[in-house]
């Protein structure tokens, strides 16, 4: 759906994206993942044929973003990072202007209308002007408006920036159950950890280049060591016989054990395995995208 080939964008001095490849399936949940000025909205922008590239290719689905823009737009929908609805004209008028844009019959709009206000929950104040809605609606709106045409793609550049926590977590959940619904692609950008591990692959940006690609699960799989904390019935004899059986180094807090292994879930059965001590309690630790972006630059994503 999405194919990108050695992208490259400079602005004078500064290079936002250094010669980057994606390849992004029909249907699949993509996260862009990096911290700010990574280039995250440059790709989109390019992706969305607003921005020339400076060298490179861009595809998605099958059109050339440079030399077919009009196929590429009409495949697409897009949130942009900024908030871009018209505070001055209700839900509905900032909707069925979008389609007359997009060339949609009367009647093909107002019933798509209908359709999407009702999965974002907005039905009941399509009347209201925009510019009293809460942050979390109008976010809501610009994400049904990206669908109004049923585009093959949805561009979200960070969906639920600026938003309170308990927001962020309801425009989210909107999010996943769109993306069952509609069955649509969804290329997201996001600088919250959490968001990208709820995506089916990430590519972790930095600095216009990308230094990790792949599901959640397998990003950090490649990094050594989960981490066990156990509870037993005698701590200072398991810590003796942990230590002497697998060879790792245990520690102790809380009252309590721990230790760093690699792929925890399979050594947890080996160690119960005829364990001579009684083991209370057990739990894994994995690694976190964070802790893949530090293994990666030396840097947390949010510090820079
Ligand atoms: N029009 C422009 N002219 C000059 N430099 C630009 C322009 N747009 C972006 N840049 C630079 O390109 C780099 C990448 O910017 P971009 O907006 O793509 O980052 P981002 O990953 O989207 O960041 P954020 O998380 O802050 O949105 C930054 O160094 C930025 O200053
Ligand atoms: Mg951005």
């Amino acid at each position: 759906m999405i194919k990108v080939e050695g992208l490259t964008k400079v602005y004078g001095p500064i290079t936002a994206i250094k010669g980057i490849d994606l390849d992004v399936e029909e249907g699949e949940f993509f996260g862009f993942l990096g911290p700010n000025g990574a280039g995250k909205t440059t790709t989109i922008n390019i992706l969305c044929t607003l921005l020339k590239p400076t060298s490179g290719r861009a595809m998605v689905n099958g059109f050339d973003c440079y030399t077919q823009p009009h196929r590429v737009r009409s495949s697409i929908g897009l949130v942009f990072q900024e908030y871009t609805l018209d505070n001055d004209l209700t839900a509905y008028e900032n909707l069925i202007f979008h389609c007359y844009l997009y060339n949609m019959s009367r009647r093909d709009a107002e019933r798509r209308i209908g359709e999407i206000l009702e999965v974002v929950d907005l039905w009941d104040r399509r009347d209201s002007l925009v510019k009293h809605f809460s942050g979390g609606m109008k976010r809501r709106l610009e994400i049904a408006r990206g669908l109004l045409h049923r585009p093959k793609v949805l561009f979200l550049d960070e969906p639920t920036l600026g938003l309170d926590p308990q927001t962020r977590l309801n425009i989210w959940d909107f999010i996943e159950r769109l993306r069952r619904m509609e069955g649509i692609t969804i290329f997201l950008t996001t600088h919250y950890l959490d968001e990208a591990e709820g995506c089916d692959r990430v590519a972790i940006i930095d600095r216009g280049e990308i230094i990790a690609l792949g599901s959640p699960e397998d990003l950090k799989k490649g990094l050594e060591g989960d981490t066990v904390y156990l509870r037993t019935s005698n701590d200072r004899e398991a810590k003796r016989i942990i230590e002497e059986r697998f060879g790792i180094e245990v520690g102790t807090i809380d009252g309590g054990l721990v230790f760093q292994v690699r792929g925890g879930e399979r050594f947890v059965p080996k160690l119960f395995n005829g364990f001579p001590i009684e083991i209370v309690s057990v739990n894994i630790k994995r690694p976190s995208l964070n802790d893949v972006f530090i293994s990666l630059t030396g840097r947390e994503i949010r510090e820079s």
